[in-house]
């Protein structure tokens, strides 16, 4: 079994980008911060996208400009184009992701253009990354199903994957966006890529819809997978994938990788602290049980 898993905390990214309520950047801030005083060291902290298509990262900008770095701490931000990537690094961005699909319709409704697009779209992003000698890492969404296509073929969600790879992406994040896939169909999925991708360079985004993540996180480390990504209090969603509920709770994450004496770095009270501050600004509840089960004991 694993030794030590890397976690990428996308809270401030995935679990914000779908809430219909305003949320400031300063609360954005001690929210990141919150993140790393728990020990993450990778924190998705938003996204370069169109604000008309988000409006909830359009302080982009102004949350990397005024980011207090932490020594140890890479906070990567999703671009979907060149022009996104420019105003990212401009804003001081060391690290960005790129996100594909491996359906064409949800490709179409997420970031309007077809699959051979976006990898189009993506190629002056990895050659100007080269030269600004920044990260790049790649989503494939739709890896365990669509939500306007259905079941996805795991030979698509490998061929999406290695043109990303052969593109120069360091990591491949295979997304559950819809949150509906089950642990064998994880490991078909992830059987194939690895097939094409080193296992090593692999990471699982597992969305909880149908509360499968944390199952789907442990079949994928029994398939070698060592990077996952979470998100605090299971905030989160896509926009462009109606009723999708949010990533695996970082708490029940960490939690479970406790109990199997696998490395995290994360310290779980510090961490369902920064999973409180976020619930009490948002008014909900956490879909943590990890933090819920704490907060009554
Ligand atoms: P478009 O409308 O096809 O492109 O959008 P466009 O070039 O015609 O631009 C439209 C407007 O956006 C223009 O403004 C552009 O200037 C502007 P206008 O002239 O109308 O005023 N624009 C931008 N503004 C800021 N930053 C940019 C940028 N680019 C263009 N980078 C586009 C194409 C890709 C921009 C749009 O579709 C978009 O922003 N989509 C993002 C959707 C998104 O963020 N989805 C959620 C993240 S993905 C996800 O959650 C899945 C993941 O978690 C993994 C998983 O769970 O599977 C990663
Ligand atoms: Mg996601």
């Amino acid at each position: 079994m694993a030794e030590r898993v890397r976690i990428v905390e996308v809270g401030p990214r995935d679990g914000l980008q779908n809430e219909p309520q305003n949320v400031s950047t300063e609360t954005k801030l001690e929210f990141i911060s919150l993140l790393a005083d728990a020990g993450l060291k990778t924190i998705e902290a938003t996204a370069f996208v169109s604000p008309k298509w988000v409006p909830q990262m359009a302080d982009h900008a102004d949350i990397m400009r005024e980011l207090k770095r932490r020594e140890g701490v890479s906070y990567p931000v999703l671009v979907p184009n060149l022009r996104g990537f420019e105003a990212a690094v401009a804003a001081g961005a060391t690290e960005v992701a790129v996100f594909a699909a491996a359906s064409e319709t949800f490709s179409q409704r997420n970031i309007n253009c077809s699959i051979a697009e976006s990898l189009e779209r993506f190629s002056p992003v990895f050659d100007a990354a080269l030269v600004a000698q920044v990260r790049v890492r790649g989503y494939v969404s739709c890896a365990l199903g669509c939500p306007y296509e259905g079941a996805v073929d795991p030979a698509r969600v490998a061929d999406v994957a290695t043109r990303l790879f052969d593109a120069g992406c360091y990591e491949i994040s295979l997304g559950d966006t819809i949150g509906a896939g089950t642990p064998n169909q994880t490991k078909a999925m992830i059987a194939a890529v690895a097939q094409r991708v080193p296992v090593r360079n692999l990471a699982g985004h597992f969305h909880d819809t149908y509360g499968q993540a944390l199952a789907n996180v442990y079949a994928a480390i029994e398939c070698g997978v060592r990077v996952f990504d979470a998100s605090v209090s299971g905030l989160g969603g896509c926009p462009y994938a109606p009723g999708a509920a949010g990533n695996v709770a970082t708490e029940d994450l960490v939690y479970m990788l406790n109990g199997m004496e696998v490395e995290t770095g994360v310290n779980l009270d510090r961490l369902i602290a920064a999973g409180a501050f976020i619930c009490e600004k948002l008014g909900r509840q956490t879909q943590s049980k990890v933090a819920r089960a704490r907060h009554k004991a």
